[in-house]
């Protein structure tokens, strides 16, 4: 990092500062009010949602983000996107927003979009822009000066849009272009989501000079059932191993995912199939899932949506984020200034089984690790036990674990309607609710008296002669404070507990947020939780549970306090401010 840091500020000023920025994050438990993060990515204040246009750029990574620059809501006709820029991904400095509604052809929004680097190494972004008639069209926009290695300014070429809204598509209902990708003709592809005489439909538009673009007859996929569909990312992931591919990587080795985001359900689903860029069509290789991806495999369990991947060149992996939005009012909102969360960001790739991706955190966040703790192998969690992990500030942390189970003798036995619903099955049987094998997992974020808590668990069941492992967040005990949305979140891991007979779970916890891993992410849930006794000052306690009739085993356990990362704190418009950059350059 250093030798980085020192090459970069040979070239650019300004990326030096950024660099020196990024390696000066220090432990701040109070991380600034109530439910504010330490080291997810949120904006110093105002409203956020859908990420937008992430991509790695001349050694910088990018981030822009839907934003209300004008309060703490959402606001329909005047949204513009944020913009900040990293050398890890982790430390993020905020730069003036990048668009804004000023033009005809974005003049009620600039929603979301997606960024491409074309060749020769121009980044354009694509986006959609609600027009002066409130009408949904695509339109393109460049850095002002492409040299600037912070590409603080955009521009939007008067000749916007570059896709007019078509006339099968009502106005509100065509958004959202995909990072482009080229075909083994030369040509530009990307997907918009768009309802097509009422059926959720994800089009290909394809171009030579990224200005004109013409639509595939045959749209890349149809969900006939789902409602209005959002967000579309198509990308490929190597059929072996985890390294990422660019976006237009396709050969025989490969997969293709295609991620959409459903309006109905405000969820996330996937598949994984085949691509084939003659037709530009998809082919799930699921198919009894049908093509109602509503039915689809979930990204995560929890409360986030609208997630979109980029490839990281700098680390050869794919890199997905995603909002996740908060569970309080809109007067919560008010009072605290902000809304809405990134995910921490998770590298992306897919399972040997060929249908399941695997997600897991960035390795950068390892850079926040502070003090860490453990348990020794092979500690018993008896039937009833409640374990503290103590020894550190746990409401900023990462903890991971792995859980051996001696035996499946008791596990209970499953009701075949449960299959279908894994949320209402963790909301009837919560933790407080024993079992047999399981529930076994973590408590987090817990007041003293454990009067607040959120349990994220584990409990298997036998289904026929197999056994079914279900992982659910309990977020009925999170906090004491009235008006909290605390829905049931779970789904099943998709692995085989009898051939294993070991389950690991990796936690983030960050103040308001608790994101986990299970099974070394095949199932993710994202939850928002606001505790009470966190915003009073009394620390948050971290246990090990089990209250299943069958003991279990830690086989590892590790817990590292996170340092606060430096996320936005200059302020929305104050760039890198010259004076902390020039105190930090005197340090160095
Ligand atoms: C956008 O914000 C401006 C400035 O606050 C306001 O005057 C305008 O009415 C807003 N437009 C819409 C469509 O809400
Ligand atoms: C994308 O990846 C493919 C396959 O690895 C490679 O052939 C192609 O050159 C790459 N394209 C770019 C723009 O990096
Ligand atoms: C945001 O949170 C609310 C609960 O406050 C929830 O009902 C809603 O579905 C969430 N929206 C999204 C887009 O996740
Ligand atoms: C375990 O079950 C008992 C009995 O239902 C309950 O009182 C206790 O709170 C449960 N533990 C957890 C962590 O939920
Ligand atoms: C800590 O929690 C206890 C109850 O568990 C409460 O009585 C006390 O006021 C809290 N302390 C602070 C500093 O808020």
């Amino acid at each position: 990092m250093a030798g980085l840091a020192l090459a970069a500020c040979a070239v650019f000023f300004h990326l030096c500062l950024l660099l020196l920025l990024s390696s000066s994050s220090s432990l701040r438990l109070a991380a600034g009010g109530r439910g504010r993060t330490a080291y997810h990515f949120q904006p110093a204040k105002n409203w956020q949602n859908d990420p937008n246009g992430p991509m790695y750029h001349h050694g910088m990574y990018h981030f822009f983000y839907q934003y209300n620059p004008r309060g703490a809501l959402w606001d329909i006709g005047n949204l513009s996107w944020g913009h900040s820029v990293s050398g890890d991904l982790v430390n993020w400095a905020a730069l003036d927003t990048a668009l804004d509604p000023t033009a005809p052809f974005d003049a009620n929004g600039c929603w979301s979009g997606s960024a491409t680097i074309l060749p020769g190494g121009l980044a354009a972004i694509l986006y959609t822009g609600i027009d002066a008639n409130n009408e949904q069209v695509q339109n393109v926009a460049f850095p002002k000066n492409p040299s600037d290695p912070l590409l603080r300014e955009w521009e939007k070429p008067a000749y916007n849009p570059v896709i007019a809204h078509p006339a099968d598509v009502p106005g509100d209902k065509f958004r959202d272009p995909s990072t482009a990708w080229l075909g083994r003709d030369g040509l530009w592809r990307i997907a918009v989501s768009g309802e097509v005489d009422g059926v959720a439909s994800t089009l290909v538009y394809r171009s030579k000079d990224f200005l004109r673009w013409e639509r595939n007859a045959a749209p890349l996929h149809a969900s006939h059932a789902a409602g209005m569909v959002e967000c579309p990312d198509l990308f490929p992931v190597a059929e072996h191993g985890r390294e990422g591919l660019n976006t237009s990587a396709n050969g025989a080795a490969e997969r293709h995912v295609l991620k959409l985001s459903v309006m109905d359900t405000l969820q996330d689903y996937y598949m994984v199939g085949r691509y084939d860029d003659a037709t530009d069509t998809f082919s799930p290789e699921e198919r009894e899932r049908g093509d109602d991806c509503r039915n689809w495999r979930r990204l995560d369990y929890g409360h986030v949506y609208a997630s979109k991947s980029f490839f990281d060149a700098r680390k050869n992996r794919r890199v997905l984020w995603a909002w996740a939005n908060e569970s309080d009012s809109q007067a919560d909102d008010v009072a605290r200034g902000w809304s809405g969360i990134q995910t921490f960001p998770r590298k992306l790739w897919l399972d040997k089984d060929g249908k399941q991706l695997l997600q897991w955190p960035i390795e950068e966040i390892e850079t926040l690790r502070r003090k860490r703790i453990g348990l020794r192998r092979g500690t018993k969690v008896e039937a009833g036990a409640l374990l503290e992990i103590a020894g550190i500030a746990s409401s900023q942390a990462d903890v991971e674990v792995v859980f051996k189970l001696p035996s499946l003798e008791e596990a209970e036995r499953l009701d075949p309607i449960w299959l279908l619903d894994p949320q209402k099955l963790c909301g009837e049987k919560g933790a407080s609710v024993q079992g047999g094998v399981g529930p076994f997992g973590l408590i987090v974020l817990a007041s003293g008296d454990l009067h607040e808590h959120t349990a994220v668990f584990f409990r298997v069941f036998k289904h026929h002669d197999k056994y079914k492992l279900l992982m659910c967040t309990d977020l009925t005990r999170s906090s004491t404070r009235a008006g909290v949305y605390k829905p049931p979140h779970g789904g099943f891991v998709d692995m085989d507990i009898e051939e294993h007979k070991r389950i690991s779970l990796r936690t983030l916890i960050d103040h308001s947020v608790v994101e986990s891993f299970g099974g070394g992410g095949r199932t993710c849930i994202t939850a928002r939780v606001y505790p009470e006794h966190a915003e009073t000052g009394n620390d948050s306690h971290l246990y090990v549970f089990n209250n299943g009739t069958d003991a279990v085993k830690v086989s590892r356990l590790e817990a590292w306090e996170l340092a606060t990362a430096t996320v936005n704190v200059v302020g929305d418009d104050g760039l890198v401010a010259p004076a902390s950059g020039a105190t930090r350059q005197s340090e160095a």
